[in-house]
């Protein structure tokens, strides 16, 4: 049977506005551009794999409201299986309000929905949906229990786990070693092992904090400065940022996140995926939105033609 990636994770609708200063307490300042587009990190992962052309599963929940129904459109249109994407009456679907301001973006999410999913509904809907050796990938805007008792179970199930601790929050110790492939960046590692990975030295010393306590690979992503990677057998490699026009940073994490799995899942090595999901994310942030701003396939291998 073909492999897939299987994400478990959060579907937001993204209400994005542009604004030239952020405003303080009890102000009020001029925005432009509204945006509203289907987002969550769950969602954008999902959409990535999806977009690099293999079959793609997505667990999640959304509001039996206008929003839900625009998210399950929007992730079918990209070609992602949602049959296990659940439509409940009892919460909103995720909304994300999105500041594009000074070349970034300051996030604040409304879980809604995303919060529905339990621990026993995601193990059972993991038994019908996966297999050993489909990638299994997670992020943190859902339930903290749920998604460690899926980082469980998708391992001992013999899937790939890889985990973006994003936004950042506590990991118990013994949840590290179900996870074969953790994926953070900066912040989220500085609040993870309380060292900011600023230089070489330091993301050494991050590396080994987090497979001391029992994840097998690491990818540390540096923003402009590109990624280090370090693999179960203490290989290491750096891969630098693509140099691109920047419209819009949102979902680039994501993307990356997404297309590595894709890599991953036809086989390609951690180096190979890594380079490949760089290339996707450069083209992302060069759009406007989440999921729409992220490439197919065609359109990444198209626009790295020369190398
Ligand atoms: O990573 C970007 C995503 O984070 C946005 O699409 C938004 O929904 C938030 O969850």
């Amino acid at each position: 049977m073909a492999k897939k990636v299987l994400t478990f994770g959060s579907l937001n609708m993204d209400l994005t506005i542009e604004c030239e200063r952020l405003p303080q307490g009890g102000e009020t300042v001029q925005g432009s551009d509204l945006l509203c587009n289907a987002g969550g990190k769950g969602g954008n992962q999902a959409v990535a794999a999806a977009k690099s052309g293999v079959q793609t599963e997505m667990i999640a929940c959304v509001g039996q409201d206008i929003f839900g129904m625009q998210m399950i459109e929007a992730l079918e249109k990209y070609g992602v299986g949602c049959k296990e994407v659940r439509i409940t009456d009892k919460a909103q679907t995720g909304i994300a309000m999105i500041t594009r301001y000074d070349g970034d973006n300051r996030i604040i999410l409304s879980a809604g929905a995303n919060h529905i999913i339990t621990p026993e509904d995601v193990g059972l809907v993991l038994h019908k949906t996966g297999s050993a050796g489909d990638i299994f990938v997670t992020q943190f805007e859902c339930r903290k229990d749920t998604t460690f008792a899926a980082l469980c179970e998708a391992h001992n199930m013999g899937m790939y786990t890889i985990f973006n601790p994003a936004p950042a929050k506590e990991i118990p110790p013994e949840v590290f070693r179900y996870i074969d492939l953790l994926v953070l960046n900066q912040s989220e590692c500085e609040f993870l092992t309380g060292i900011f990975p600023g230089d070489e030295a330091a993301c050494r010393r991050a590396l080994d904090a987090i497979q001391t306590l029992g994840t097998k690979s690491v990818i540390i992503t540096l923003g402009a400065a590109g990624s280090i990677c370090r693999t179960e057998k203490k290989e290491e490699f750096r891969t630098l940022a693509r140099k691109v026009n920047v419209v819009d940073t949102t979902a680039a994490g994501d993307t990356f996140i997404g297309a590595l799995a894709a890599e991953l899942c036809e086989g390609r090595n951690l180096e190979e995926s890594i380079k490949y999901a760089t290339k996707a994310s450069a083209l992302t942030i060069m759009k406007y939105g989440a999921q729409q701003s992220i490439p197919y396939r065609n359109e990444i291998e198209e626009f790295f033609k020369e190398e």
